[in-house]
């Protein structure tokens, strides 16, 4: 259904895609760990970043306890899902696990920290050092392929697949940027949705307002808040990752589907005025943001909404799956629509369940990827979670308002990959561009974080000189 128009804006290959460069710099990563020792290694610039809050501290205490033995009937499998809603997706997913395996012990090992900005260096030490867990969660596209597929860390998983009679299952175009060199290399478990602006109803409504629906319009509407005192846009920036949240979204309201998707391909030109106008969008924005946006993570900001303190927050749709743990009703108690100027699009990310070489439990890890690949799987985990199934026969009836209309957006809008959530761009461009992402939302420089960002898509190996 969604290769009417392509995530990736062309026939998609990831084995032809330029991967040297992002490969090398994994290489020099895992290496730098390896010599380091076993501290993670932030994928933010520490300098420039104001004091993180605990939610993305180093994650020592949240650090998984090791599988004991591979001797040991266990099942451990390894994400960042703490907060509400995407630990409770993950627990229903558990306890089917537990029903039908009552002998196997899941040790669930979490890092804190939205979007893996903790648990992705950790897993990178565990993997260099040849201690996989059993299965881990990874974001479909470049974050797969670049990082663990090429550099041979995983085993295909076409296998299970074939044996459960998936080929049919998921859309083509999910399949495909799972795949490379004629394998499929992890079981999707989801879809998200990264382009959402979430919005508190009655903040709006007394104020005389409606949600707005261009860049524009949400300037007008930000003024008008924040002129009754309303903070309008809700941020939680202690992991730089939402900060690259927010800014896709503005970069995909400013250039439309084919001109974002061209920012990963190298058709779109880095240095254009467009980039510009979505950066400098991007820095006004930021005038009407929360003061302490800096020490919270993306569920207190979504909070902030809840609580009727901030008036709107752009984020993916965990946020829906954080919104009903804490028992509230779309479109009762929050609103939801596209994030400004991007109606009609999807931007896309999805979760996915992997075998790493060596896993200690493989047979467990089968199992595990089995029931997070079936019907049964995805319709408990998705509907607590917030996304709507990878699978395209999930029971509807099961869904919320909200997610219903996700999986009908996801039908017919144009489908764009997400950058701050591995599908459009390799671990090594992302992480140069949250860096550059850290010094532009304390300095606003346009000028220097566009320049940045020119150089990060020539160093990617994508534009050219
Ligand atoms: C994303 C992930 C989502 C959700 C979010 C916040 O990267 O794909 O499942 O967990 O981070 O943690």
């Amino acid at each position: 259904m969604i290769d009417r128009d392509n995530i990736f804006g062309g026939e998609f290959d990831m084995s032809n895609k330029r991967l040297w460069l992002p490969i090398l710099l994994m290489v020099l990563a895992l290496m730098i760990a390896a010599c380091g020792g076993t501290a993670p290694t932030e994928t933010t610039a520490p300098t420039a970043a104001p004091a993180p809050a605990e939610e993305e501290a180093a994650p020592a205490e949240e650090e998984a306890a090791p599988a004991e033995s591979a001797g040991a009937n266990q099942l451990e499998f390894y994400s960042w899902w703490t907060a509400g809603g995407e630990a409770d997706g993950l627990n229903a997913m558990y306890d089917l696990f537990k029903a039908m395996y009552p002998d196997i012990e899941i040790v669930n090992a979490t890092v804190a920290g939205g979007a893996g900005s903790n648990a992705k260096a950790v897993l990178a030490t565990r993997m260099q050092a040849g201690d996989p867990p059993d299965s881990f969660q990874v974001h479909a596209g470049h974050e797969l392929i670049d990082t663990w597929v090429v550099a041979d860390k995983m085993e295909p998983v076409t296998f299970i697949f074939e044996e459960n009679g998936w080929m049919d299952a998921y859309p083509p175009d999910v399949i495909s940027i799972l795949s490379y060199n004629g394998e499929i290399w992890s079981v999707p478990v989801n879809i998200h949705r990264s382009n959402v602006m979430w919005y508190n109803p009655a903040v709006l409504e007394a104020n005389g307002l409606t949600a707005p629906t261009t860049i524009e319009e949400f300037f007008t509407v930000a003024d008008a808040l924040k002129a009754a005192g309303v903070t309008p846009l809700a941020l939680g920036d202690n992991g730089i990752w939402t900060a690259t949240h927010l800014l896709e979204s503005v970069l995909l309201g400013t250039l439309g589907a084919d001109g974002y998707r061209g920012l990963w391909t190298g058709d779109t030109d880095w240095n254009s005025p467009e980039v510009t106008t979505a950066l400098e969008s991007f820095a006004r924005m930021l005038d009407y943001v929360n003061a302490d946006h800096a020490a919270l993570s993306w569920d207190q900001a979504a909070q902030l909404v809840a609580d009727g303190d901030a008036a709107m927050t752009i984020m993916g749709d965990w946020a829906n799956g954080y919104f009903t743990s804490i028992d509230l009703k779309p479109n009762v108690d929050y609103g939801y629509a596209p994030s400004p100027s991007t109606d009609g699009i999807f931007m896309m990310l999805s979760d996915t369940f992997s075998l790493p070489k060596g896993a200690p439990h493989r047979d467990n890890a089968i199992k595990w990827l089995t029931l997070a690949g079936s019907k049964e799987g995805q319709d408990a985990f998705n509907p607590l979670k917030g996304s709507i199934p990878a699978r395209t026969d999930g029971d509807r009836s099961l869904y919320d308002e909200y997610l219903q209309s996700a999986m009908d957006d996801f039908a017919s809008n144009a489908i764009t990959p997400s950058l701050a959530h591995g599908a459009a761009a390799s671990e090594g461009w992302v992480t140069a561009f949250n860096d550059i992402m850290t010094l532009f939302v304390t300095d606003r420089n346009v000028e220097n974080a566009q320049a940045a960002m020119a150089k990060a898509c020539v160093d990617a190996g994508v534009c050219g000189q």
